[in-house]
């Protein structure tokens, strides 16, 4: 939801804020504009409706002078339409000043009935330019200290925001402030970075600090400064980004998704790695911290979207191995409900973003009543696992398309982890099935590559042949249905078909009467080995809607003969406990979406409406 970033250095600031941009660009690609002050010491602004490209040609049309201090912003709309003047940067003090804004200032109605009676006008519909007048406002009230504005102004401000400004007097200064928002530091040598996130700025430093929460930063060549809102002294935290700038990009591949799916077997690997000592699992992270799961009697789970499917999945395997209640919930649902956790209570989120603003705020609500909380995030300098007692992170490296895929595989893995690491704690599991699970998890990442290089063609096949299709649903039970509401999700969210995810044994109370003749319908196919009594309902499921005309695709394990009279095609999975096909069953299902999204000439990486890291409630 809106990426945003700062320069200061002695480097040409337009080409660092454009490749900055085009990095945060799956953050937000309603518009996108940058500001400079120029060598003559003069702000320039450039900005554009629409994506990356349509600021690349206004700048190439019509260049800003060259200046080494700047400001950039992609956004995804939330107070007015895609238009150029509601992109930002927005600007006040006679143009000299430069605002960029992520979040949403809630009181910005109120705050602009006062400016407009103070004669204020206002060139956008934006709550952002409200808070350029006010801290241009502020800026003249306190004899042009930058800083001093922001202080001044961030007290007055409700909701969420990350605020960055530049003004032409100050050449070489860049100040920010977050609430609810994510902004981090990048340190270069003699010159420094504001981003979103660590992308902003990977390519040229890897050392970072992350600015907590109501906190002012200003960013000079030589000089960083962070403080509370009231001036104080603070102390961001260091981390060092364990990625490069060449993990975020195409490598070659026709987009970001496909890389990405691509990276599945690995995202695997590497959340598993280094967790696993002596055939047992060990997660360093975790060290120290048993309380956190020997004085609960309940696990809640918040996430929101593809992360709250991992959750699904994961209930299960915690319930299995650490004998814990688990209650799975969408985290904008929890917040609201007066929920009922205290301290016996552990509530785990899930976020690849870690910035996601409904999982953010159903995490501090329980944190205020007392629960502990621990976070599952794929982001290093994160707000969400920064507000938790503990993290274990997912090794998946930085995904970029909206679509969330590699993340999904690295959170049902670290689920699995944190599932066998309480249920050791807790001395709920016996050794055999530790043994056993950790070989399985051990082995997913070959089998995804064996699904990769031996169905992935016929999957994109199939989606090639279906692309004029209007609707398609998915079915699955016990831990495919979690599945099946991924695959739906997928395919809604990248190639805007109509698609419905069910429990395959819900069927019969209602969504049957959608099978018509010539219906798709994905199956999750339970093994027969495993789980051989839901395996036979999950049969005659698909006898039920093939009687009524279905078009049934399979996904069932390699050697599954049951299924071939009942399915009009079978994609196949490798050989794998029941509680680890999840894993494997959603690969062609993020395959298929992919390739129907693909022969629909769709762009798979930014779909229409929708941003990576959704920052706004
Ligand atoms: C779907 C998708 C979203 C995210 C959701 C949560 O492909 O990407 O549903 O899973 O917005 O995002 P995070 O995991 O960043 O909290």
């Amino acid at each position: 939801m809106c990426g945003i970033v700062g320069y200061v250095g002695p480097r040409e600031s337009q080409d660092i804020l454009v490749a900055g941009l085009a990095r945060l660009e799956y953050r937000g690609y309603d518009s996108a504009g940058i500001a400079v002050i120029d060598e003559n010491g003069s702000l320039g602004m450039r900005k554009r409706a629409g994506k990356l490209a349509r600021l690349r040609e206004a700048l190439e049309t019509d260049p800003i002078g060259r200046g080494t201090t700047g400001i950039g912003h992609t956004r995804w709309a939330t107070h007015g339409g895609p238009t150029d003047e509601n992109a930002h940067p927005h600007l006040a003090d006679d143009g000299r000043l430069a605002v960029i804004h992520n979040g949403i200032i809630e009181n910005f109605a109120e705050l602009k009935r006062e400016l407009v009676a103070e004669g204020v006008e206002f060139l956008s519909e934006t709550d952002t330019e409200v808070a350029a007048a006010l801290i241009a406002r502020a800026y003249r009230a306190n004899d042009g200290d930058l800083v001093a504005a922001f202080r001044a102004v961030v007290h007055r401000l409700e909701g969420a925001f990350t605020l960055l400004a530049t003004h032409e007097d100050h050449p070489g200064l860049v100040v920010g402030a977050r609430r609810n928002s994510p902004l981090v530091i990048g340190l270069g040598e003699g010159e420094n970075f504001l981003g979103s996130d660590v992308a902003a700025f990977v390519e040229h430093t890897r050392h970072a600090l992350a600015i907590g929460q109501d906190e002012i930063v200003a960013i000079t060549p030589d000089s960083v400064t962070v403080t509370d809102f009231d001036g104080n002294p603070a102390e961001p935290q260091p981390f060092e980004v364990s990625w490069d700038a060449s993990a975020a990009d195409k490598g070659g591949w026709s987009s970001f998704m496909a890389k990405e799916v691509s990276e599945e077997p690995e995202a695997v690997a590497n959340t598993v790695r280094g967790r696993i000592h002596d055939g047992q699992i060990v997660i360093p992270e975790l060290e120290g911290l048993d309380d956190l799961f020997t004085g609960i009697d309940r696990i809640v789970i918040l996430a929101c979207g593809t992360a709250y499917y991992s959750g699904l999945v994961g209930k299960y395997a915690i319930e299995r191995w650490a004998r814990i209640p688990t209650d799975v919930e969408l985290a904008h649902e929890f917040r609201y409900r007066d929920p009922i956790v205290d301290a016996s209570t552990l509530v785990v989120s899930i976020s690849q973003s870690g910035e996601t603003m409904d999982t953010l705020m159903a995490v501090k609500e329980a944190a205020r009543l007392g629960a502990k909380t621990l976070s599952i995030c794929n982001t290093q300098g994160a707000t969400i696992p920064r507000e938790s007692d503990a993290i274990v992170y997912t090794h998946a490296g930085p995904e970029v398309a909206v679509a969330s895929t590699k993340a999904f595989v690295a959170q049902i893995t670290a689920l699995y982890l944190l599932a066998l690491h309480v249920g050791r704690v807790r001395g709920s599991l016996d050794a055999a099935s530790a043994a056993d699970s950790i070989e399985q998890l051990e082995e997913l990442p070959e089998k995804i590559q064996w699904i990769l290089d031996n169905e992935q063609e016929r999957t994109e096949q199939l989606a090639h042949w279906m692309a004029d299709t209007r609707s398609v649903l998915f079915l699955g039970r016990h831990v495919g249905y979690p599945i099946a509401l991924e695959g739906a999700l997928k395919l809604k969210e990248i190639s805007y078909i109509h698609a419905e995810g069910f429990a395959a044994g819900e069927l019969k109370h209602g969504p049957i009467a959608l099978i018509e003749p010539g219906q798709p319908v994905f199956v999750v196919v339970p093994s027969p080995r495993g789980a051989a009594t839901m395996h036979a309902k999950v049969i005659s499921n698909i006898e039920e809607i093939r009687a009524r005309g279905a078009r049934v695709i399979a996904i069932a394990e390699q050697g599954d003969s049951a299924v071939m009279p009942s399915a009009d095609e079978v994609l196949r999975i490798p050989l794998a406990s029941p509680l680890f096909e999840p894993i494997l069953a959603v690969v062609p299902l993020h395959i298929f979406a992919m390739g129907l999204a693909t022969a629909k000439g769709l762009d798979v990486d930014q779909p229409r409406n929708l941003a990576k890291s959704v920052t706004v409630e």
